[in-house]
């Protein structure tokens, strides 16, 4: 698809990934509509996509409600005529391990909370879940042809001290394939569905990392150094240009090879 003219939906692009995705599909002629948490960071961001002579409108919507991602979908709707591109972005980590013992003792310390637990799974997947959903709805009801996409994380292949942000990591990156074939299954063939799967990209997420453990994994990507937001974003637009790609995972990586600072 040629992404001049098509309307973009983006969570969490207000910051980090989502604001690179949202900018760099309005340079591309897209419009688009991004939904994040606070007013003021989205009035930022919407105002340098119209500054650069972009089409931008922002609201403020919690991915975990229901009603705030039709909100958000009704706003493309009316501000921009259809909806094509929908980027499940927002997401949040909560590290920690399971089982924390003492130094000293080898007892347990402290143990992941259930609220650290679901925080992580209520945003990244239930999240993306109403993201996609409310999202798909209003294009197959409406015939508008587009691609769905979800970021998940290389971290889906079970990174430790993630066990909360990994198993939704995981969770989001099966959805191309469910989706696809759901979508065939019911006779919807212009709607694609993808998952992008970054590595470790310069962004305020990282800030909440235990910086020793990133610097130990900085080591391991190929590359020798984060992956740049832009680097995410153009992986999507190909995605979105190129109608063959569907129903698949996209690895942004860097060459993230982890043989130092993954659990053996
Ligand atoms: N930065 C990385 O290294 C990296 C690597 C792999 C995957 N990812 C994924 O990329 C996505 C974007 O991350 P980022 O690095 O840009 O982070 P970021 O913290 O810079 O941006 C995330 C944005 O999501 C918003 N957000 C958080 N909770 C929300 C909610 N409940 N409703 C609506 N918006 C919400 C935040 O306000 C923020 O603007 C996330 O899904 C993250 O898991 C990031």
């Amino acid at each position: 698809m040629e992404i001049k003219g098509l309307v973009a939906v983006i969570t969490g692009g207000a910051s980090g990934i989502g604001e690179s995705v949202a900018k760099d599909m309005a340079k591309a002629g897209a419009k688009v509509v991004i939904g994040d948490l606070a007013q003021e960071a989205i009035d930022r961001v919407v105002g340098e996509i119209k500054a650069a002579g972009g089409q931008a409108a922002g609201v403020v919507a919690n991915v975990t409600s229901e009603a705030d991602m039709a909100k958000l979908m009704d706003t493309a709707v009316e501000q921009f005529g259809a909806i094509n591109v929908v980027v499940a972005n927002a997401g949040v980590i909560k590290d920690g391990v399971m089982i924390n013992t003492d130094k000293d003792t080898g007892k347990v310390r402290k143990v992941m909370s259930v609220e650290d637990f679901k925080f992580v799974v209520d945003v990244n997947l239930v999240g993306a879940f109403l993201t996609f959903r409310e999202g798909a709805r209003r294009m197959v009801d409406n015939n508008w042809p587009g691609v769905l996409i979800v970021v998940s994380s290389i971290n889906k292949t079970g990174q430790v001290g993630q066990i909360n942000y990994s198993s939704t990591k995981v969770a989001v990156a099966l959805w191309p394939k469910i989706l696809a074939g759901e979508f065939l299954m019911k006779g919807i063939t212009n709607i694609r569905v993808l998952s992008i799967s970054p590595g470790y990209v310069a962004t305020p997420i990282l800030m909440g990392m235990d910086q020793n453990a990133l610097s130990a994994i900085t080591k391991d990507v190929h590359i020798q150094r984060l992956v740049k937001p832009e680097e995410i974003s153009s992986a999507i637009i190909y995605g979105v240009e190129n109608d063959a790609i569907d129903a698949t995972d996209i690895e942004v990586t860097g060459g993230l090879c982890y043989s130092r600072s993954r659990a053996k």
